[in-house]
């Protein structure tokens, strides 16, 4: 089967510094991976790659099987690749349902609508009108992902989704994840809390310095959460 998203032996750079190291990862149709690390191992420069944020200068690049020489955000969209970036970026001018429709640009056809949005996040409902920034950062992360979820992708990337947040709303957006998984959407889960990807992810790549070090599958329990854990002690 053709992975919706492919990196192989990816060198990628900011200007000078070089960032990536020789890195592969592939993600099929309905995966659920989690991407983990140190912090500064260079998780978000692979997101950024995808991106054409951080310059690819050697390796490749495929989204659903066409190789990408140029990525650019809206090329990845349109091969039905979201990012829901580290920070969240909701537009600050924009009110919470003018922010879902950004997402919508891609005019990508399935089963995400404003309506659908709103049976996942019903407190995005109620909030509609006022202005996405006026939003506690929970609300915000949930508005970043049902931004994302209305360009119908087939893969979402997450960079730190519950960076910040309470116990009680990462308990929630993990619940969120796995229904949005169950209904078909790869997830590509950068994270800390591990806690959170052994109940979200099914497979686990671990990052060093720039290339993945490690992987393997992803249990939950009390012993499949230490199995990963060295490779996250910050
Ligand atoms: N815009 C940039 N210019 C130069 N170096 C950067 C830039 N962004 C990140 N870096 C460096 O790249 C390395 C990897 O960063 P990053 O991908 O953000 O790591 P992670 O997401 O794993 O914490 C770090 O050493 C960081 O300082
Ligand atoms: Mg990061």
């Amino acid at each position: 089967m053709t992975a919706l998203l492919s990196l192989d032996q990816v060198q990628s750079f900011y200007g000078a510094a070089h960032i990536l190291h020789g890195l592969g990862l592939q993600v099929h149709a309905g995966e659920r991976v989690a991407l983990i690390g140190r912090n500064g191992v260079g998780k978000t420069t692979v997101v950024n790659t995808i991106l054409g944020l951080a310059q690819m200068r050697a390796g490749s690049l495929h989204f659903g099987g066409v190789p990408i020489a140029r990525p650019r955000p809206y090329i990845a969209a349109q091969h039905g690749i979201v990012v829901v970036p580290q920070g969240r970026r909701i537009v600050a001018n924009l009110t919470v349902e003018e922010n879902l429709l950004l997402g919508a640009a891609t005019g990508r056809k399935g089963p995400w609508t404003v309506p659908e949005i709103y049976k996942l996040f019903p407190i995005l409902q109620e909030r509609a009108h006022t202005p996405g920034t006026a939003l506690s950062g929970g609300q915000q992360q949930m508005l970043a992902v049902g931004r994302a979820l209305m360009a119908n992708p087939g893969l979402i990337l997450l960079d730190e989704p519950t960076e910040g947040l309470a116990p009680v709303i990462v308990d929630q957006l993990a619940d969120i994840f796995n229904r949005v998984a169950d209904q078909g959407t790869a997830l590509l889960l950068i994270e800390q809390n591990l806690s959170l990807v052994v109940r979200v992810a099914h497979r686990y790549l671990a990052m060093a310095k720039g290339s993945v070090v490690a992987q393997g599958q992803v249990v939950n329990s009390p012993q499949g959460l230490q199995d990963i854990e060295e490779h996250v002690m910050v």
